[in-house]
């Protein structure tokens, strides 16, 4: 009789090891993450990546977007004109010059050659140089092509003096649709207020 006794407690003990084993194992695949749930988990950190967008004739505006992208961890992406600017087009004291004609044209809208998409972000930083005084007009050509309806803009430019404030008033005019985050002007290629200004958009 005792030794059945004990055979049946020798049992029991094996049962609850094995039971409790099985429910650690259980909680440990519980608490990894599924495959999906890794795949949705990539596509919100993607989601949550915000973009530098820029247009530049002669380089300040790109290094100051190139300091920007690393600041914010950004991707960077260059509006490239279809036909690129040339020196003598960017000759402005020549009012004849490409780019003086297209800022004298309303309805100047220089083509872009590369295909550019924004599906994937909800922030865009969207830089340029400053033209007589607001954005060239390939920045319309731009609005007018990629919809950016309820996406987060924020513009910049770089300039020799001049304010973003026209470019800033035009483009809200332009597409109201959008949500408007102010803009920053940046002196030429000195990006040195890139960290204060994304701090203060924070
Ligand atoms: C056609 C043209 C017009 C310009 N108009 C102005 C202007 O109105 N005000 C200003 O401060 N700088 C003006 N600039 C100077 C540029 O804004 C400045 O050099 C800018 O940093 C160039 O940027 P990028 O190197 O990215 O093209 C003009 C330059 C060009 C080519």
């Amino acid at each position: 009789m005792k030794k059945r006794m004990l055979a049946f407690v020798c049992f029991c003990a094996l049962i609850g090891v094995v039971g409790c084993e099985k429910q650690a194992n259980k909680t440990e695949e519980e608490a990894k993450p599924s495959e999906q749930e890794t795949v949705d988990a990539k596509a919100q950190e993607q989601d949550e990546k915000s973009l530098v967008l820029y247009f530049s004739a002669t380089g300040n505006t790109e290094a100051v977007a190139q300091t920007l992208a690393e600041a914010t961890d950004s991707e960077l992406v260059e509006i490239i004109p279809e036909v690129a600017y040339s020196e003598a087009d960017l000759d402005y004291g020549n009012d004849q010059c490409r780019a003086n004609q297209e800022q004298n044209d309303d309805a100047a809208r220089p083509g872009i050659q590369n295909v550019i998409s924004i599906d994937r972000y909800q922030r865009i930083y969207l830089g340029y140089p400053i033209w007589w005084g607001t954005n060239p007009k390939i920045i319309l050509t731009l609005f007018d092509e990629v919809d950016f309806d309820g996406k987060e803009v924020a513009l910049f430019c770089t300039s020799g003096g001049s304010g973003i404030e026209t470019s800033v008033r035009e483009l809200e005019a332009y597409r109201e649709s959008v949500n408007w985050l102010g803009g920053q002007r940046f002196a030429g290629a000195d990006a040195s207020q890139v960290r204060a200004w994304v701090d203060s958009l924070q």
